[in-house]
């Protein structure tokens, strides 16, 4: 008889502002597929949904809302995505994540508004990230790259201050791998791959787990 189909790897991207997730989680898809590794993408805030497009209007300067609500819109924008994502990895299929809780936290706290607890209290019991990769990159770099300055968080200042939370949730966190994103683009993907490649193997033989920061 035929073995269940192992589940997939939830594989998390964290950084600042144009810190490069995008194109390189477009590259590492690309990769895996090419290993008949199945795999996804998926990318938070999701903008299509009844919540995102509020978030878009307020990331877009139309909408003003308090730091407390845009804080739990965020959160429930990933809370309505997480029985899709569960099916998705449970299927067998790598899903890759632009973004999730890791920037819920430390973009609300940077505004200095609220405190960790807090701000991590509404995403306790998400679906747990098998792997976090952090995308480090000073400020001054990924401010001088194309299309930043456009939405209300992209001033170096704030990201400086998202930045020193992202070093905090880090902290003791054994699912957090940093990697120095001020690299070359191949030298990024190699270090990426190698990460994710592990991650997947790990994934096989470990149950899905709904308990981040429980
Ligand atoms: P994103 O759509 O990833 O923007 P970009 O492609 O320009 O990086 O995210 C939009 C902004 O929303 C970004 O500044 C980070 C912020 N953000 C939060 O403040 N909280 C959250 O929970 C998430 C997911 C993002």
């Amino acid at each position: 008889m035929m073995g269940k189909q192992p589940r997939g790897a939830l594989v998390v991207f964290e950084g600042i502002d144009r810190s490069g997730k995008t194109s390189q989680t477009n590259l590492l898809n690309g990769a895996l597929s090419a290993r008949g590794i199945p795999s996804a993408l998926r990318r938070f805030p999701d903008r299509t949904t009844p919540t995102g497009l509020l978030i878009s209007s307020y990331l877009e300067g139309q909408k003003n809302l308090s730091d407390q609500v845009i804080h739990l819109l965020f959160s429930s924008n990933r809370w309505e995505a997480t029985s899709e994502m569960k099916e998705t990895l449970e299927s067998g299929t790598t899903l890759i994540v632009d973004r999730y809780a890791y920037s819920g936290v430390a973009y609300t706290a940077a505004k200095g508004a609220a405190d960790l607890d807090w701000c991590k209290a509404p995403d306790r019991g998400l679906l747990t990230p098998d792997l976090v990769i952090y995308f480090d990159i000073p400020t001054s770099v990924a401010a001088s790259r194309a299309e930043y300055g456009g939405e209300r968080y992209e001033k170096v200042e704030f990201q400086e201050k998202v930045r020193s939370q992202f070093a905090k949730l880090g902290e003791g966190d054994k699912r957090w791998a940093i990697v120095d994103a001020a690299r070359p683009g191949e030298d990024i993907h190699e270090a990426v791959l190698g990460l994710v490649l592990e991650a997947v193997e790990r994934a096989k033989n470990e149950p899905l787990r709904e308990d981040l920061w429980v």
